[in-house]
């Protein structure tokens, strides 16, 4: 049984139905804004248009290279697509130094990761076309010209910010001079999912992450693009990276933002950015519930008053421990208890695991349904009858009851009659670049 005076503290944490809507329409105004010619300099949420026109038609074959930076890990993939489909991929430890280290030295382990799976694999005769997923803000120039925006989840490397991706990545090869490679596309995450779906899919129109950070992407018409600067040429649309992560960094979301948001943020390494993404992505929401949870422990309200040396860390309580606890039967603490021990926490009451779990749940359900008011912002935007949104991402993934929130809650906020569905895009960084890979090399055949 959770205690009254709990619920009453994590009552901030709820969303009503007037909030939710609210967050559609400011959302809705702040993507035009971005996607205005005039309005989008000064615009939060960027809309990048990333020169993907096309979906795949399900006909792509080939083999490909992909590289995944962005997530929790980075990765370089072998993709053989067409009848017999493949995939053979190896992980990469980016040490945390690296990450906040010189670009340089970023783009150099890179293209070291990326020499020794060459080599492992024995690939280095042929010339295989590569696609780079790089999840962090870009203002592309082109399939193969992205310049990184900022940088966002963590990562800071300097002098990397307003130049070329490409470019480095390409100059940190060279410097080797030990493998040869051609980079066909740069492309997000969520342009990945996207593909990756719409492959089998053909009315897949959103890709969505949900994992470290948080960002959609969507297709739209190129007249109500007013900053394209491509060719109006067919086809008359073009996918578009919204970067929703930084919405709400103008204050715009300070009517739901709670002390705790307040606090993740002021700690962050980027203060004042990525707003909506920090009180949705896996990056924060462990850290939200602690700051919650120790919140009440300093009220008396948890663990008789006593708290313990880890959980007074910084990240100590981890994004995947709200899965872990909610995937226990209702009634039953079993995770709970175990996580609570290896947090130091050795005499938690039943009704100390009840009040954890509630915290738990107020902190993802938030995610959820600030993540589904994005998805019916787009729906509705996109206005066709049946759309599928791809998604992927570690919180949507493994949270027992992310997929079922957010699809309850989409439903109530899109326009009368429309359908939708939430589907687990399957390894779009990897398949995903190798399918906007292979759709530039069909266009430029
Ligand atoms: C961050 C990045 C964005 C990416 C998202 C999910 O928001 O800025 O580019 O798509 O995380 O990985």
């Amino acid at each position: 049984m959770t205690t009254k005076k709990v619920r009453e503290i994590c009552e901030e944490l709820i969303l009503s139905q007037e909030n939710l809507k609210e967050v559609c329409d400011v959302l809705h105004e702040e993507l035009n804004k971005g996607l205005g010619k005039d309005t989008n300099p000064e615009a939060t949420i960027k809309c990048f248009p990333t020169y993907v026109r096309e979906l795949p038609n399900g006909k792509e074959k080939g083999r490909f290279l992909a590289l995944d930076l962005g997530g929790t890990n980075f990765r370089v993939l072998l993709i053989q697509l067409g009848e017999k489909c493949s995939m053979d991929s190896r992980i990469y430890a980016v040490p945390q130094p690296i990450m906040v280290g010189p670009g340089d030295g970023l783009f150099d382990h890179i293209a070291e990761c990326l020499a020794s799976f060459i080599k492992e694999r024995e690939l280095g005769d042929e010339l295989l076309p590569l696609g780079f997923t790089f999840s962090f803000p870009c203002k592309q120039e082109g399939l193969t010209k992205a310049r990184l925006a900022r940088w966002t989840k963590g990562f800071k490397c300097a002098g990397v910010e307003g130049r070329d991706v490409v470019e480095l990545l390409k100059a940190a090869i060279a410097r080797r001079g030990d493998v040869k490679i051609k980079i066909c596309a740069i492309l997000n995450d969520t342009t990945g999912t996207l593909m990756s779906c719409a492959w089998k899919n053909h009315n897949c129109r959103i890709g969505l992450i949900v994992g470290t950070g948080t960002n959609a992407c969507y297709m739209e018409k190129l007249e109500k693009v007013e900053l394209w600067d491509g060719d109006l040429d067919e086809p008359h649309q073009v996918i578009i990276n919204t970067e929703w992560g930084a919405f709400g960094d103008n204050g715009c979301l300070d009517f739901i933002r709670t002390e705790y948001d307040n606090n993740i943020d002021c700690e962050s390494i980027n203060p004042g950015r990525q707003l909506y993404e920090k009180m949705i992505s896996g990056m924060y929401m462990g850290e939200i519930a602690r700051q919650v949870i120790i919140r009440l422990v300093a009220e008396g309200l948890l663990f008789d008053g006593k708290s313990s040396e880890i959980l007074e860390e910084k990240g100590s309580f981890f994004t995947k421990y709200i899965s872990e606890i909610e995937s226990d039967k209702p009634g039953d603490y079993n995770n709970c208890r175990v996580i609570l021990e290896e947090l130091g926490l050795n005499s938690a009451t039943d009704t100390d695991c009840a009040n954890v779990r509630h915290v738990c749940e107020c902190v993802s359900r938030r995610a959820a349904y600030l993540a589904a008011a994005g998805v019916a912002v787009l729906l509705n935007r996109i206005g066709e009858e049946s759309v599928t949104v791809a998604v992927d991402g570690s919180v949507y993934r493994f949270h027992p009851h992310f997929h079922n929130l957010m699809t309850e809650q989409i439903s109530h906020l899109i326009k009368p009659g429309m359908k939708f569905g939430l589907m687990l895009s399957e390894d779009g960084s990897g398949r995903g670049a190798a399918l906007v890979a292979a759709v530039a090399s069909r266009n430029s055949r």
